[in-house]
């Protein structure tokens, strides 16, 4: 099985010595600039920044739709998504790494589904992360001897602003334990394509309302560069687990 890993704000490290890979456009435009190819583990897997490379598309700009077809058509069939989060809920602490297993979609104006008038398309999105892809990343993190919260509410908001304390407030009563504006349309999209797809959060700020201390986004920068070495240890572990499957 081909996999893919979708990368977020957060720079994977290894990803700087991956080869670069064409994605074509396809019918609803083009994916992610740079996207790139490199070995994890003895397997081959393509890395496509969400936010194009050098990165310059903010969240509600990504054309989730051509990304997730891209990948698709170049044989992919399993999709780590990465992304970086403000923390709700006491789980999420600044720096923790979660693999949500539920989400609240607040964003709009997005294209967001694959459905045309001529292809209909209700799918089954009461689990929006796949079981199995969740539960081997979690080993992975337990073998890598990382620490990594089992479960979560995403709360996808549409940004590119950061959200007021008011809505914070909101999302913290409608259950979300993280907030970030990635994770839709990207699980939902990756649902109808049939690619089997789970996040890895790592929580890089406290929420608007939450935080101590003033928006630090040098902080913000540390914080997500020591996360992404731990998810690149994270995500080493998980490929070396991957037995043919
Ligand atoms: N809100 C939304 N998205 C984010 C945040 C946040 O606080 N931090 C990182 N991505």
């Amino acid at each position: 099985m081909t996999w893919a890993v979708i990368g977020g704000s957060g720079a994977l490290p290894m990803a700087a010595a991956f080869a670069p890979a064409e994605l074509p456009p396809n019918r609803f435009g083009e994916p992610a600039a740079g996207a790139c190819r490199g070995v994890i583990a003895g397997r081959d897997v393509l890395y496509l920044p969400r936010h194009g490379r050098p990165r310059h598309l903010a969240p509600h700009l990504v054309n989730y739709r051509a990304n997730l077809e891209a990948l698709r058509a170049a044989g992919v069939r399993g999709v780590v998504g990465l992304n970086t989060v403000g923390g709700i809920g006491p789980s999420a602490a600044t720096g923790a790494i979660l693999v949500p297993d539920q989400l609240i979609d607040y964003t709009w104006g997005r294209e967001h589904t694959f459905a045309e008038p001529d292809r209909l398309l209700h799918v089954d999105f009461a689990e929006p992360f796949d079981a199995a892809l969740r539960r081997r990343l979690l080993d992975a993190a337990a073998r890598a001897g990382l620490a990594a919260v089992d479960g979560g509410v995403y709360g996808a908001t549409q940004g590119p602003r950061f959200e007021t304390a008011a809505e914070i407030e909101r999302m913290a009563r409608d259950g979300c334990d993280l907030v970030g504006m990635t994770g839709m349309p990207e699980a939902a999209l990756a649902r109808e394509a049939e690619l089997d797809y789970a996040m890895v959060s790592l929580v890089v700020n406290p929420a608007a309302g939450r935080a101590e201390n003033p928006f630090d986004m040098a902080a913000i920068q540390a914080t997500a560069a020591d996360g992404m070495a731990r998810i690149e240890r994270l995500l080493l572990a998980f490929f070396e687990g991957l037995d043919g499957g």
